[in-house]
């Protein structure tokens, strides 16, 4: 039979470090430091130079990240933020979980992104914040969402969920805005062995509030002058992201690489539309979106023959049930329905091999009958 390839790998990415975070466990093992050990600072402090902020807070995963950071923001009940439909269901759950209420945009039909031409119209008195979503793997079109913002008074809050590495104009992803959230989950591009986040941000402000808020609301052991939660970085899984983090340029880079070779085997394939990199972004392809006619029948195909396609997102937020509150309906933002119903992303990692991507692009173009 022949051998599966998956959405992502990572298993290859392991047998990179393996001796590393063997080593590094092992040490945590031995000094019993569980919580808030040595290696979480050291991320923290080696995360915040890669983005190219003052300030890393690692919490447990990437929804407490956005959470902490809204609430850190000092948005809540009564508040309004803005974000778009089609992302990941944690953007809009981290709003409500601070109390606040998610106001929908649709997306632009090239990079999927947020439709900034659709936000300023949905600016209320009762607005707080922009929470653009670096989605994919490239940054948002933040100089138009900074406009906005700045002729608004709002603030933004960056979610960098999908996009550790990339850049906007040389300005790395999480550090936009008044803060930033992303998530270390294992299949990000720099990912974790379970779950894990960090709110990043140049704001000395932010930074102590977020340190005081994953940790029960203490800035001082037992004393508790706001109630917080318990949303740190494991030690241990700051043991895994400190040694992926040495790596993951040379692992974005390769995926770089990998999205090329795609463009090269998949050229000219007609019906077929590939990602778009937005002008002056360097992408990290977090997932490699193309478009397809008769996708689900296409995805069908490809699954059966042992590809590991999939789908980012195959329901927008406003027709999903936990929204359902919000009011929307089908038709509402058209883009990112129409969207949701074509695209399809291919296996990307950084390990991928050109012989696996050639067996990807025959068994897509047999698919849609070429
Ligand atoms: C865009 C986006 N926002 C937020 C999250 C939430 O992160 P986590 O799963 O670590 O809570 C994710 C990933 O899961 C995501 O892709």
């Amino acid at each position: 039979m022949t051998a599966k390839i998956p959405l992502v790998d990572l298993g290859a990415q392991h047998r990179q470090i393996a001796d590393e975070v063997n080593r590094g466990f092992a040490s945590v093992f031995n000094d019993t430091s569980f919580i808030l050990g040595a290696p979480v600072a050291e991320f923290e402090k080696a995360y915040a130079q890669f983005v190219g902020v003052k300030h890393c807070v690692g919490v447990a995963n990437g929804t407490d990240a956005l959470e902490l950071a809204i609430r850190a923001a000092g948005i809540g009940p009564g508040d309004e933020v803005i974000l778009p439909t089609n992302t990941f269901i944690a953007t809009a759950l981290a709003v409500v979980r601070a109390g606040a209420t998610p106001v929908l945009v649709d997306s632009e039909p090239v990079h999927h992104q947020i439709d900034v031409a659709e936000v300023e119209g949905k600016i209320t008195p009762k607005t707080r914040a922009l929470l653009p979503v670096d989605l994919y793997g490239q940054v948002a079109p933040m100089e138009e969402i900074a406009r906005l913002a700045a002729k608004h008074n709002l603030v933004v809050i960056e979610d960098a969920a999908q996009a550790q590495g990339a850049t906007r104009h040389g300005t790395g992803a999480g550090a936009f805005g008044l803060a930033a959230g992303t998530s270390f989950y294992p299949g990000k591009n720099l990912g974790a062995y379970g779950d894990a986040g960090a709110v990043t941000t140049n704001s000395d402000a932010i930074a102590e509030k977020i340190r005081a808020l994953r940790n029960y609301g203490s800035p001082i052991k037992y004393h508790h002058p706001e109630r917080g939660f318990n949303s740190r970085l494991d030690t241990l899984q700051a043991v895994v992201l400190k040694a992926k983090l040495a790596r993951l340029a040379g692992w974005n880079q390769a995926r770089r690489e990998a999205a090329n070779r795609y463009r090269e085997l998949l050229a000219g394939v007609p019906d077929v539309t590939l990602p778009s990199v937005d002008a002056g972004n360097e992408h990290v392809f977090h997932v490699y979106v193309i478009r397809v006619p008769r996708r689900d029948e296409v995805l069908k195909r490809l699954n059966a023959e042992g590809i590991g396609a999939g789908i980012h997102y195959p329901v927008p937020i406003h027709l999903q049930g936990a929204f359902e509150s919000l009011g929307h309906r089908r038709g509402d933002f058209p883009v990112a329905e129409k969207a949701a119903n074509e695209i399809m992303s291919l296996p990307m990692f950084g390990e991928i091999t050109a012989e696996q991507q050639q067996r990807v692009a025959t068994t897509l173009r047999q698919a849609l009958g070429q």
